[in-house]
């Protein structure tokens, strides 16, 4: 989390590029922000606002920052509260920084430091990095030497920017377990936590990998790696456009990416499936680096809504391509000692595709001989540049925090991968693999049913009755078991009540404990094999006084209809492909509620859209 930017440039402020760099990173955290330049005397100078961007917006306005070397950050708090005093920059005698991350020993480092009788103004493990540095340049250090040393004293995953006092030509950048990018101008030079904040200054891009450090001047770059040697990064064209993502006639993006799921799962479905026109549709998928037929497992490692992506991914792929799937929460995985068998496969699942933990349980998965897959959205990601097979969805920028659109075209791109697996493994004849691909495009038109239909007017409808309530419940059965805890995930996110998902047979077991008069059920039961049991756990709630709100299709409407108190209705589909129509209207009720609590749907309290933390 916290986004990074630098810039060296030429006959132009540096603040205003670094400031528009800022607002494309700022789905990386939003409590507090700042920019430093060096300016005419050549130290440098900072502007600080606790809060999000705008704030840092105004100061900015009212006086303009000079200077054509500069560094910026938006942060996401760890150490120490959000206010301006632990806003980045931070500055420690000659040197301005900016850093992501967290420096795991922070507290020894701090402790030596004091014992030298070093002061800190700040609670920041950052200004630790920016003390460590400027005792080194004290010493008589070149920043390269300085950078040389401190390097390998700090432990844990980050990435920071330095700026020195009177080195005009000259930032320092580091990179260990988050991601930080070079962008090489004409006689300028960039950086940034992403390639989507450089794509409006360049388009050439180096990435450093773990452990690197770079010496960055307008002339270009020279980077070091881990052991202090020398190294040539390759020098890339990015693909990431640089054109400002807008709202366009909606209040607010999560609205917008809602609205957009139908066609962004057609553009993910078309890049994967072939001969849709003709007489036998068939997956296209990139060359698979591995056997299928010899696939001995897969786990299926992400986080937040990516991994209930995965948990419904496992269904389809156990299914059509009798394969044990296993679906891990990528933070556990990481802890856990798995055992991976031989002919394995690890299969991350991330639209960032920076999300730490989701890399390292990658990672993990590599240094156990596994075969390494994703399901990227950010095309040139980490993950997407380090596994070796790479099913990408075609969702474009989600900005919201709370993901839908990356959700869904996930859920489309496993989709495909299991029929294509089912047919290599010869699960699946070519005339089924046929009528899962052609009825899973049919899903899109769904989509679009949906939207224009009246399941908005009720759910903004509905959520005029949840506002108060204090918690609601989320159940299903099979894969709308996983649509239920993303409906509570959604939920909670940002309307900022407490919402559970559970299965529904397991309701006897502990929530229905919960169920009084009047409390709010989502039921999302679509009429599938496991219909009749899940009637009897509404008519259970019933009897107890809770309210059921019911996602279904056309025939759970008419089955279940007269027991629910509401009814989001989606068009039949194939059974196999439900969920992804599922998931609209419980995305919508979500929205609609947070909504008509006014709350901050596309930047909700406390979270952020890529987290590169632990
Ligand atoms: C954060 C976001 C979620 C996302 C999760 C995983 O929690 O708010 O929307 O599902 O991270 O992110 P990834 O980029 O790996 O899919």
């Amino acid at each position: 989390m916290c986004g990074i930017i630098g810039a060296l440039v030429t006959d132009r402020d540096a603040a205003p590029l670094l400031f528009d760099g800022l607002r494309r990173l700022e789905y990386r955290g939003y409590d507090s922000a700042g920019i430093a330049t060096l300016d005419g005397d050549g130290r440098p100078t900072r502007r600080r606002a606790a809060g999000k961007l705008d704030n840092l917006q105004t100061s900015l306005y009212a006086a303009p920052m000079k200077g054509r070397s500069g560094i910026g950050h938006t942060r996401w708090a760890t150490h120490g509260p959000a206010n301006e005093t632990n806003a980045h920059p931070h500055l420690a005698g000659p040197i301005a920084i900016v850093h992501n991350g967290i420096i795991e020993n922070e507290k020894p480092l701090r402790a030596e430091l004091a014992a030298e009788g070093v002061t800190f103004e700040s609670d920041t493990d950052t200004e630790v990095i920016a003390r460590l540095l400027h005792r080194e340049l004290q010493r008589g250090s070149s920043p390269e030497d300085a950078m040389a040393t401190v390097m390998p004293r700090l432990a844990g995953a980050f990435a920071f920017v330095c700026l020195l006092a009177g080195e005009d030509d000259l930032m320092l950048a580091a990179r260990q377990g988050t991601p930080l990018a070079l962008g090489l101008g004409d006689g300028e030079a960039f950086c940034a936590s992403d390639a989507l904040a450089l794509a409006p200054l360049t388009r050439r891009v180096v990435y450093l990998e773990e452990g690197d450090w770079a010496v960055l001047r307008r002339s270009g770059a020279e980077v070091r790696n881990r052991a202090g040697e020398t190294v040539d990064r390759p020098e890339v064209v990015t693909e990431v456009s640089g054109a400002l993502v807008g709202k366009g006639n909606f209040r607010h993006f999560m609205e917008k990416e809602i609205h957009e799921q139908d066609e962004v799962i057609g553009y993910t479905l078309r890049g994967l499936i072939d001969g849709l026109g003709g007489d036998i549709a068939k997956p296209s998928l990139p060359a698979m680096p591995f056997d299928p037929k010899t696939l001995s497992k897969i786990t299926i490692v992400a986080c937040g809504t990516a991994s209930y992506a995965g948990q419904i991914g496992k269904y389809w792929i156990e299914r059509l391509a009798r394969v044990p799937v296993e679906c891990d929460l990528a933070s556990e995985f990481r802890y856990r000692e798995p055992v991976l068998p031989e002919g394995g496969m690890v299969l991350a699942i991330s639209q960032s595709g920076e999300t730490l933990d989701t890399t390292e349980a990658l990672r993990l998965g590599a240094a156990q001989g596994q075969i390494t897959a994703g399901v990227v959205n950010v095309p040139e990601s980490t993950i997407a540049r380090e596994a070796r097979f790479v099913i990408p969805t075609k969702a474009g920028p989600e900005i919201g925090v709370a993901s839908t659109k990356a959700f869904t075209t996930q859920l489309a791109a496993l989709a495909v991968f299991a029929v294509a697996l089912g047919l290599e493994r010869g699960a699946l004849t070519p005339e089924a693999a046929d009528g899962h691909l052609r009825s899973l495009t049919e899903i899109p038109a769904a989509i679009r049913t949906i939207l224009h239909g009246p399941v908005i007017r009720r759910a903004e409808a509905i959520a005029h009755d949840l506002v108060d309530k204090h918690t609601v419940l989320y159940l299903g059965r099979g894969t709308s078991w996983t649509v239920a805890m993303e409906g509570a995930l959604k939920f909670k996110e940002i309307s900022y009540i407490h919402a559970e998902g559970y299965a529904a047979g397991e309701m006897k077991h502990g929530p229905i404990a919960l169920i009084e008069e009047g409390t709010p059920v989502v039921f999302v039961a679509p009429e599938d094999g496991l219909a009749e049991k899940t009637l009897s756990n509404m008519r259970q709630v019933r009897a107890r006084g809770g309210e059921v709100i019911l996602v279904t299709d056309e025939k759970g409407a008419d089955r279940f209809g007269e027991l629910a108190e509401h009814v989001l209705e989606v068009p039949t589909v194939d059974p196999l492909w439900a969920p992804i129509a599922l998931t609209v209207p419980v995305q919508v009720l979500a929205y609609e509620t947070a909504l008509a609590k006014g709350t901050d749907v596309d930047q909700p309290r406390n979270l952020a859209k890529s987290v590169t933390v632990e």
